[in-house]
């Protein structure tokens, strides 16, 4: 018997008693888990949550300005770094897709770190884990899946942090997050969100980043998403987005031969991304989307779609 209404009510006495008069710093991804985390503290504690929303450069178009003023609007004490060039700066060349995950991740923890010394006499450590990740850390430590992604937010944090950690969601499952998100009241934008990887775009880049392929990648991406909004299909898809392939092809346009890149969109169907099957969109619907990639993106040539499941795929390429 289990509700979300009960769940707020029990963790906000909880986390009242628990952090009493202290401070505790969070950093905010933009998604479910770590906006419902920060809402519950926000409840407990009010004003001593500091969080901290950092632009990595690899979130989605107009991501960072929108999420960073609902969050504003929503009374949340929240603080915005544009860290952006720092991470391209810091990913110049770098291919490999673990060494993308480790320098972006590495970023994160040096501006979050800076962020950080800014508030004076924080004790704790806010974090939105989840029950999944947690799982997934623990399996990740030993045995056959040893070398399983270090896709993982959970026990990374760096010793000279020194903070304790507060996770009032890690008993949780996603549809449950949810449930808790609406009955605090987070608008639908915030909480109908689909997954998005910490490293963002990074890991839908094959091959090395740069500003523009970013740039490129989040054109195709906002005409993916904003068609699946449109066309009534963005809640019943779990998790959707696009990779940018690195890989040319040759084209035609008008007389000329073109030689430009490829795509791929993604969508899946999952309770929990442990498992995910490709969803099977509407011709019309993937009819229109490239026409209007390949119509609208200079660079792109190509649009392909994905139909593989998970496992023996990811959802994501890297
Ligand atoms: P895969 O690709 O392993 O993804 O099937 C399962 C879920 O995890 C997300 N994902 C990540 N999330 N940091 C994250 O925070 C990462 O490095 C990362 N890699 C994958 C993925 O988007 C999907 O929801």
């Amino acid at each position: 018997d289990w509700t979300p209404d009960a769940f707020v009510e029990s963790t906000v006495k909880a986390l009242k008693e628990k952090l009493g008069n202290d401070k505790v710093i969070m950093g905010l991804s933009g998604g479910v888990d770590s906006s419902v985390a920060a809402f519950l503290l926000n409840k407990a504690i009010g004003t001593n949550l500091h969080c901290i929303f950092v632009d990595n450069g690899l979130l989605r178009k107009d991501e960072y300005a929108t999420v960073l003023e609902s969050y504003k609007g929503l009374g949340l004490n929240v603080k915005g770094v544009d860290a952006a060039d720092r991470f391209y700066e810091a990913l110049v060349g770098e291919s490999d897709p673990e060494k993308k995950r480790k320098i972006i991740g590495g970023m994160f923890i040096e501006v979050f770190d800076e962020e950080s010394h800014k508030v004076e006499g924080a004790k704790w450590l806010g974090q939105g884990t989840i029950y999944p990740d947690v799982i997934e850390s623990v399996s990740a430590t030993g045995g056959p899946s040893a070398t399983i992604k270090s896709h993982h937010n959970v026990g990374g944090l760096p010793d000279f942090m020194k903070l304790k950690v507060v996770e009032p969601l890690r008993l949780l499952f996603k549809d449950e997050v949810r449930r808790v998100g609406r009955s605090l009241e987070i608008p639908e934008i915030i909480i109908g969100r689909h997954p998005f990887p910490g490293p963002g775009l990074g890991i839908r880049i094959l091959g090395d980043i740069t500003k523009e392929k970013v740039r490129i990648l989040q054109e195709v991406d906002h005409i993916f998403i904003s068609g699946l909004k449109k066309w009534d299909l963005y809640d019943k898809v779990w998790q959707a987005g696009v990779i940018l392939l690195p890989v040319q092809s040759v084209g035609v346009m008008g007389d000329e031969r073109t030689y430009e890149k490829a795509v791929a969109l993604r969508a899946v169907e999952s309770t929990d991304g442990m498992t995910a099957d490709w969803v099977h969109l509407p011709y019309d619907f993937l009819a229109e989307i490239s026409n209007k990639i390949i119509n609208g993106v200079k660079g792109i040539n190509r649009v392909t779609y994905d139909i593989s499941s998970k496992p023996p795929a990811t959802i994501e390429w890297e």
